[in-house]
């Protein structure tokens, strides 16, 4: 199927997505919080960057290969992790780990995600990062940091910027409640969706396998009252050095957009800073996520490693967000907009225009490599 015609930017792969996933559940994936103005300021960030057009350059393949935390990547992206992916789209844990595994990308997997380490972790090849909510329980914490990296995740995130849960209105219009409760409404949506269910049925009920998989004491519990009594989301600071002390792999911390926080991570043995405003999930009161960024890599110093993620749309995005300072980008929701409109083969294609997008602007702005985007910087967020 020849998707570049079909759908030559994420935008066309989301609407697709949209008639192909039951609306409740695409109201969980594509919500922000509140009046969703935080989701609004990550778009209109991206939209203030400019860049100068150069002319006159002769011809030149654009270099999009990077370094990150000791590793080389083909490209300066990776996928964010996505708590409940496999409810997004069936199995997508598997299908996206498996992405990543054969394009030499990052994968990450969320703590709450419908999949295990050890399901995805060797799928991964290697990429894997595994994203932690943190356990209340230090043997329950101890036990995933081993699993984890039984299973060949090298990185840990410590996501930060979840320290309570977030009303996001959208979704509970939507009838997504908790433990979900299907419905007349919602049984008539998932009639319509018939890919999506018949994929759901063949994978099984979904359960957030890595956290009932600590559910000894209280089987009774649903998988969603489960996570309420076993993590704490809301971590401090003595958390991260109990982490640093107990991770021996690279370890990031997640949900960061105060340059004030930037120096104690550092200190802190901390080896990235994740910028995120978890695309616009969690405060709407929050500036854009690019808007924070110039200001944490003055904190951070020039060689210290950013990772940036909440809104990228495009490959132009990307490179936007290198040039205020990032080192790498990763992508949450568009991963999911590709499954859902393709398949594995959507997933697959959100790669591709990301990439066809970066190598097509560089060559409009005349920079080689990733390093020259900067001087080509008109104006910024
Ligand atoms: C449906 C959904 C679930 C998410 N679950 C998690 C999670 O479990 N852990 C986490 O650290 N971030 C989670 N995030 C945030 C993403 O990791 C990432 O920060 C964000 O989606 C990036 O923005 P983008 O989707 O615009 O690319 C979630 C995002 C979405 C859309």
């Amino acid at each position: 199927m020849d998707l570049d015609s079909r759908a030559p930017a994420i935008s066309d792969l989301k609407a697709r997505a949209k008639r192909r996933i039951p609306h409740f559940v695409w109201e969980y994936l594509d919500s922000g919080t509140g009046t969703e103005a935080a989701v609004a300021r990550n778009r209109a960030a991206f939209d203030r960057v400019l860049f100068e057009p150069s002319i006159l350059h002769g011809d030149f393949t654009p270099d999009l290969t990077c370094s990150l935390m000791g590793q080389r990547y083909p490209l300066p992206v990776g996928i964010s992790p996505v708590g409940s992916s496999g409810v997004m789209w069936p199995d997508a844990e598997l299908r996206l780990a498996r992405l990543a595994g054969r394009e030499g990308i990052p994968y990450g997997l969320s703590t709450v995600a419908m999949r295990t380490p050890e399901e995805t972790g060797p799928l991964a090849k290697g990429h894997g990062w595994f994203q932690l909510y943190p356990p209340r329980q230090e043997d329950i914490r101890k036990d995933m940091l081993r699993r984890a990296k039984a299973a060949g995740f090298g990185t840990l995130v410590l996501t930060v910027d979840v320290p309570a849960n977030s009303r996001r209105e959208r979704q509970v219009r939507g009838g997504l409640s908790q433990p979900i409760r299907l419905t007349p409404r919602m049984l008539w949506q998932m009639a319509r969706c018939p890919a999506w269910s018949l994929g759901i049925a063949k994978q099984g009920r979904p359960r957030m396998k890595l956290i009932e998989s600590y559910d000894k004491a209280s089987g009774s519990l649903s998988s969603v009252a489960h996570v309420g009594t076993l993590l704490r989301t809301s971590p401090d600071w003595s958390y991260v050095d109990w982490l640093r002390d107990h991770w021996e792999g690279k370890l990031v911390v997640k949900g960061v957009m105060r340059a004030a926080d930037v120096q104690p991570l550092i200190k802190a043995g901390v080896d990235a800073i994740w910028v995120s405003n978890h695309a616009g999930r969690q405060l709407d009161a929050a500036p854009a996520a690019l808007s924070a960024l110039p200001a944490i890599r003055k904190a951070a110093g020039d060689a210290y490693p950013l990772i940036y993620d909440s809104g990228i749309e495009s490959g132009l995005d990307v490179l936007r967000a290198l040039a205020l300072g990032a080192d790498f980008v990763m992508l949450g929701k568009a991963f999911h907009f590709g499954l859902g409109a393709y398949g594995d083969a959507g997933a697959a294609h959100v790669l591709e225009i990301l990439r066809k997008d970066m190598e097509s602007n560089m060559c409009q702005i005349g920079a080689r490599n990733l390093k020259e985007l900067q001087s080509a910087l008109l104006r910024g967020a």
